[in-house]
């Protein structure tokens, strides 16, 4: 954004897409005033937007607006890199209560809020328990102590003051 240059890469973006080159396209870290900006001046709705999502930053405001456009949210270190959030007494609750892992826990959470994750490992038991995550529900009640967790705590670079320079 500090260059002025995204709408003129969206439009890149645009032309692949008129061109049949590409199926869907997206972005990633774009906060809602970049996105009202692609959606007042590009032609082509946003299919999806990759940000950085956990219970540790709960991001109400771009989950809200992508659902009423129809974007996708993709959460990106959605266990909050693995750290502190897995050890929260919340999680683990919760984690006991349904015989699941914490990472299970929190990956459940996404889903029942309709978030597509990308969680990384590269411990073969991890990813296998990271898939095994269809066979549980959390309650509302589950859900919303997870939400409550919401710190704001950012893992990555804010998209609002990060610069490539
Ligand atoms: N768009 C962007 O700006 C952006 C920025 C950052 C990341 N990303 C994407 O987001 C993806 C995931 O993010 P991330 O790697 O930062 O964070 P993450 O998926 O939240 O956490 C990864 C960490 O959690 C550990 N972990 C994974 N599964 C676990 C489990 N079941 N139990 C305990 N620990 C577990 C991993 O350890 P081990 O690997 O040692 O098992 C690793 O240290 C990345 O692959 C990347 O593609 C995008």
């Amino acid at each position: 954004p500090a260059r002025d240059k995204y709408l003129d890469t969206w439009k890149a973006l645009e032309k692949l897409y008129a061109d049949g080159r590409v199926r869907a396209i997206g972005v990633s870290n774009f906060q809602p005033s970049h996105l009202r900006r692609v959606l007042d001046e590009g032609s082509v709705v946003l299919a999806v937007n990759q940000i950085e999502l956990s219970p540790y930053l709960v991001q109400q405001e771009l989950r809200a607006f992508h659902a009423d456009h129809g974007i996708a949210t993709e959460a990106w270190s959605p266990l909050a890199k693995g750290g502190d959030l897995l050890g929260e007494q919340a999680v683990a609750d919760i984690a006991t209560a349904h015989g699941r892992t914490p990472a299970q826990v929190v990956l459940r959470w996404h889903l029942q809020l309709g978030n597509v994750v990308i969680p990384k490992s590269v411990t073969p038991s991890r990813v296998a328990e990271n898939f095994d995550v269809f066979g549980f529900t959390l309650t509302d009640a589950e859900v919303a102590a997870l939400s409550a967790l919401d710190r704001g705590l950012r893992t990555g670079p804010d998209p609002d003051t990060f610069d490539l320079a």
